[in-house]
């Protein structure tokens, strides 16, 4: 989180771009990352995310006059959005002009405002930088007199990023960042949306967030065509089985017998899905015990089904992960998200972590040449008025 004194600056610079007068008020939605459970999130399965300790500020104030004017201090970029003509511009405001366009089924007349954004998260770096500015917005629109409740917040931000922007992404991101508690994992269903905060009890271990340095636009992969190949595999395996309503739903044992009936390429994405969300299970049950070294291994066997079944995984994220489990200390290593670039989650031995960040990162660069950047991190706390 920011300093008060950074914060402060920013009222300052608020009035000198807006103007001075009326009531501004300032809200923040971290980040998040995954402790395991990737791309089940849209095959109705498990996760474990945490918040992380960086996120999205929004100050904001109603306004009289259209437009909305809005600025990132994250791009370095202003934007403007017209009430009456609300179409997606594709820029950045677009997770904003979106979680605008969506509220309105629940609040009819919503003013123009003013708002700046910023905050300490990195952005296409895999941590949910465009779900904690739609999460703020959402809560935000508060000070304009529309007050949605939680699992609103959810519903228009995860709109505003499928149906605005237009990324088919799953419900963790806008879910985590705004249910997140501090020092707890949340342990969600993504199918029924039924979620138990997980304490975090591993005293002696800590997380740390390396970034690989490789930046991806999500709409840019193939995280789609993942989505269609995993709807294809439940197709035939419904078939096979009889209906299923998502692939999470398939058992181990349904999964190993009807493998067979799967083109190889959708046996890897099924497996991959059904295995992590049982390896989620089984880590929440690990972080409830204390059990780090359980909970390492479950990390490393994601990590690899992410990497060779499910082929999310990228040179540097493969890089930084196996020079991460070398490391004295370390319990398990993953990359966490989407993939085709971004973090990756190591959870080490805490005396251990001054040796790591002296070692890996030149090691990381001997093989890849980008510089990775590292956070250690603890569960934070999730989205709210500051
Ligand atoms: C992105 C999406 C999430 C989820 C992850 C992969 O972060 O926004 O919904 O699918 O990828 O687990």
């Amino acid at each position: 989180m920011l300093e008060e004194s950074e914060i402060r600056q920013r009222f300052l610079d608020f009035e000198a771009r807006f103007g001075r007068g009326g009531v501004i008020d300032l809200y923040y939605a971290p980040g998040r990352v995954n402790l395991i459970g990737d791309h089940t999130d849209y095959n109705g399965g498990y996760v474990l995310p945490i918040a992380v300790e960086q996120g999205t500020y929004l100050m904001i104030r109603a306004s009289e006059l259209s437009p909305a004017r809005l600025y990132s201090e994250n791009v370095m970029l202003d934007a403007r959005i017209f009430p009456a003509d609300l179409t997606p511009a594709e820029d950045w405001a677009d997770y904003v002009r979106g979680v605008y366009f969506y509220a309105r089924e629940f609040c009819r007349d919503l003013p123009p405002f003013d708002a700046l954004f910023f905050g300490d998260l990195p952005l296409e770096a895999g941590l949910s930088s465009s779900a904690s500015i739609e999460v703020a917005t959402a809560l935000g629109l508060e000070s304009l007199g529309c007050k949605l409740a939680r699992e609103d917040v959810v519903k228009v931000a995860l709109k505003s990023e499928n149906d605005f922007v237009g990324m088919p992404c799953g419900v963790m991101d806008q879910f985590s960042v705004t249910y997140a508690k501090a020092g707890h994992a949340l342990f969600l269903n993504s199918g029924s949306l039924e979620y138990r905060q997980v304490p975090y009890t591993l005293q002696e271990c800590a997380l740390v967030v390396g970034n690989t340095g490789v930046r991806r636009n999500l709409l840019e992969t193939d995280y789609r065509r993942r989505r269609s190949e995993c709807e294809e595999a439940l197709d035939l395996l419904s078939k096979k089985l009889g209906p299923r309503k998502n692939l999470a739903e398939v058992t181990i044992n349904e999964f190993e017998r009807a493998r067979y009936s799967l083109p190889p390429l959708l046996e890897k994405r099924a497996e991959h899905v059904i295995y992590e969300n049982v390896r989620v299970e089984e880590a929440a049950r690990c972080l409830e015990a204390g059990d780090s070294a359980t909970l390492g291994h479950l990390m490393n066997r994601s990590h690899e089904s992410l990497r060779d079944l499910f082929e999310v995984s990228c040179q540097e994220l493969d890089a930084l992960q196996e020079v991460s489990i070398d490391q004295q200390g370390v319990l398990g290593a993953r990359m966490t998200g989407a993939g085709w670039g971004g973090c990756v989650i190591v959870l080490i031995k805490k005396d251990m972590v001054e040796r790591y960040l002296r070692r890996v990162p030149g090691l990381y660069w001997q093989s890849t040449h980008y510089d990775a950047e590292f956070v250690v991190t603890s569960p934070g706390g999730g989205a709210r008025k500051l």
